[in-house]
């Protein structure tokens, strides 16, 4: 049954009252994929922070169950990882048998993110119930105030924690979770990627790179990903990364001409992988919100939600400098929102006309909030069109997916609720360079009835952002606005939409 409450997502994650921001812990273990996540059990805004916890089978529907942490006497429970312990290297396993899931969170102390220091908890439940560890905690370090989301995986024999430390990252290693030793760092030179914020929810993944594009050469490659807050592309939070190798104990980045985003959308923050994903994907989640206006937005019982989950896969692109890039892929498991009587297909070629509209979905009375798109464009270069893919309601509301002058944008100006705070109003379009040069675009979009997350390019770009109509935004059209007289040629090659399930 779809809830008809203002603003909740049908089919992304949010809870069902209160405050939530990162996701944390992320982990499969026997069937279950498990995300906890910052809490605020008493409010809808950022206070005392727990780790909530929601499980799935199929990464679409989510129970939430009861909160994993709360706080103790170390302080409130920040972002952090968890990790299967097979070998049981901490000594935590029983004799049920269970591996031992251990969650590793940053303690923060009243004064808030005043003191910081890193502690375990572990379960020997299947992540049922947890305990904390007695001799916590295992990591601290005085001289710095910003020292948090320790993010741990084992590799080449011990475990390596990746850690925030104002804008670097720091690498430690630990035979047992227990005893940490600093293996090294990254980013405390300028150069190195955007530092105009707080580094936060680091995440260190390894990565098969096609290097020739057609399966001759495989690298393993390895993909630092790092929240930033303030710094984003367009204001406020947003996730750089950088690509290069990591021996063990040093990550060392390529060179680097320009700073990479996850996601070019105001709306995509804080995203980590799972931990022991059973097909070896890197699979992310990220929080859909923006520390500019996150407490702000105009839910009410609840506030806060989730991206769909993406598989994360690098591409190398013609540079000759920085060559490899992220892309991100929804979800295979997403393809069982599609409801197969709810689905409308073309594929004539429709040529789009400067200034001329052309409404996709209005025929066939196809009508829901709820939608995964793919269309595949054709543009001429020289000149190139400017053009809009909106979603849109009968009351002039519209959130739309643009190209022009090289740039794509998200643009959610038309929307009824465009006065959060400043920010928010600040950030209404946002801007992403196209990276592919190709005459074919191709773009997928997931719509719920607030959010937009855009892949273009197969992923090489990605936009994401939240957005409050007062009216579901249930049709689509397209727009050539390329001014009228242009020579310019934009034809629809393909257009297929599916209704989702809720
Ligand atoms: C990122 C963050 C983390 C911190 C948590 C607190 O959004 O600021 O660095 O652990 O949120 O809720």
């Amino acid at each position: 049954q779809c809830t008809t409450e203002e603003f909740r997502p049908r089919y992304h994650f949010s809870p069902a009252e209160h405050w939530i921001n990162d996701p944390n812990g992320l982990i499969y273990y026997d069937g279950v994929y498990h995300m906890f996540y910052q809490y605020h059990p008493n409010d809808t805004i950022w206070g005392p922070m727990h780790w909530g916890h929601a499980i799935s089978t199929n990464l679409i529907t989510w129970e939430e169950l009861d909160i994993a942490l709360a706080p103790d006497d170390l302080g409130d429970i920040f972002s952090g990882s968890s990790v299967v312990d097979t070998t049981n290297t901490t000594g935590f396993k029983t004799d049920n048998g269970n591996d031992p899931i251990v969650a590793i969170y940053t303690s923060a102390s009243e004064e808030g993110f005043l003191t910081q220091v890193q502690s375990l908890a572990y379960s020997v439940d299947k992540a049922a119930t947890f305990q904390k560890y007695v001799n916590n905690p295992v990591l601290r370090d005085e001289n710095s105030p910003d020292f948090r989301d320790p993010n741990v995986f084992y590799y080449g024999g011990k475990w390596i924690m990746s850690l925030a430390v104002g804008n670097k990252i720091e690498f430690y290693g630990s035979p047992d979770l227990k005893t940490w030793s600093k293996l090294s760092e990254f980013g405390a030179d300028p150069q190195q990627g955007n530092h105009d914020g707080v580094w936060e929810c680091p995440d260190l993944i390894p990565l098969i790179a096609d290097v020739n594009g057609d399966g001759t050469k495989l690298d393993e490659l390895w993909v630092l990903l790092v929240s930033i807050n303030p710094g984003g592309p367009n204001k406020g939070s947003a996730t750089q990364y950088f690509v290069g190798n990591f021996d063990g104990t040093t990550f060392t980045s390529f060179t680097w001409s320009n700073t990479q985003w996850m996601d070019w959308g105001p709306d995509n923050y804080a995203g980590v992988t799972f931990s022991n994903e059973p097909q070896g994907r890197a699979l992310v989640v990220s929080w859909m919100s923006n520390w500019n206006y996150a407490n702000a937005t105009p839910t009410s019982a609840w506030r806060g939600q989730m991206t769909i989950p993406r598989t994360l896969d690098l591409v190398v692109v013609n540079r000759t400098a920085d060559q490899y890039r992220l892309v991100s892929t929804p979800a295979e498991e997403l393809q069982e929102l599609r409801n197969p009587l709810h689905y409308l297909e073309y594929n004539a070629e429709i040529n789009v006309l400067p200034q001329s509209i052309i409404n996709l979905t209005e025929q066939a009375a196809f009508s829901t909030p709820l939608m995964e798109l793919e269309i595949t464009l054709n543009i001429s270069k020289n000149p190139e069109p400017s053009f809009a893919i909106c979603a849109h309601n009968t009351i002039g509301e519209e959130v739309c997916f643009g190209y022009s002058n090289a740039e794509y944008y998200l643009d959610r100006s038309k929307t009824t609720n465009t006065a959060l705070n400043t920010h928010y109003t600040g950030a209404l379009v946002s801007k992403a360079v196209r990276e592919a040069t190709e005459e074919v675009i191709s773009i997928r979009m997931f719509l719920d009835v607030s959010s937009i997350e855009v892949f273009a390019d197969g992923g090489l770009t990605t936009m994401t952002a939240i957005h409050f109509s007062s009216q579901p935004l249930d049709k689509i059209y397209i727009n050539n606005w390329s001014k009228a007289g242009s020579s310019a040629i934009l034809k629809v090659k393909n257009f297929k939409v599916y209704g989702l399930h809720c």
